[in-house]
């Protein structure tokens, strides 16, 4: 049994026993997260882009923890110049590790890094599959990675403007066939406002149960 929390935007935690992965961890400046980045511990930290609402306290956090930076290589670099640990890998690989493997999938996105490319995550994680999507638009390919996986959670964005909003969500579940799904980056400024209970009737009505989960909370997958 592992234990999921939520932090708000697209910053989760993921742990089991000794062993905890951080998302996107975005606690400085970000107006939904009730935790500061301070009294953050982990063990590996996946980013799935450069811009600031998901590299974040990506620095901090690694170097207190010596926490190892899971990112594709501009990332990686990126943080490696800022004396933080990092694996370098890329869109398509995959790569096994202590607590499962990572898949890095495509994101439809800016990167925020100069030549890289915006990342989505595939972890398995002590037997359970999560899809983190990262920052993206809907695209067709998502049908091939809900084939090539069987994914027990996927984690969405439908704030809309920046990503995916609440109806294309609904078309990528259709496409990755996931076990559960749980939104993200929405109600974190005006501007992403969504209601995620509408989401989840929508996603309800094709029996794909979802979690909405408040900032701080956590469940157990
Ligand atoms: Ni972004
Ligand atoms: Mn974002």
């Amino acid at each position: 049994m592992s234990i999921l929390t939520f932090y708000g935007h697209a910053c989760f935690s993921l742990k089991h026993e000794n062993t905890t992965l951080l998302f996107d961890p975005y606690f400085t400046g970000n107006p939904i997260n009730p935790a500061k980045a301070a009294e953050i511990n982990c063990n590996y930290i996946l980013v799935s882009h450069g811009h600031g609402d998901h590299l974040g306290d990506t620095v901090e956090i690694a170097r207190r923890n010596n926490a190892t930076v899971i990112a594709t290589a501009e990332i990686a670099a990126l943080v490696g110049q800022q004396d933080c640990t990092n694996i370098s890998m890329h869109l398509g690989g995959k790569r096994n590790f202590d607590f499962g493997y990572v898949r890095i999938t495509p994101a439809f996105h800016g990167s925020g890094v100069p030549g890289g490319h915006a990342a989505g995550f595939i972890v398995n994680f002590f037997g359970k599959t999560l899809y983190f999507a990262g920052d993206t638009a809907l695209f067709g390919d998502m049908a091939l990675l809900g084939r090539l996986e069987k994914l027990d959670y996927a984690l969405l964005p439908i704030g809309d403007n920046f990503t995916m909003g609440p109806d294309d969500a609904v078309e990528a579940v259709k496409m990755l066939k996931p076990g559960a799904v749980i939104p993200m980056h929405y109600n974190t400024w005006p501007l992403i406002a969504q209601s995620p209970e509408a989401f989840k009737e929508k996603v309800e009505a094709i029996n794909t149960p979802v979690f909405i989960l408040n900032p701080g909370q956590s469940m157990e997958i």
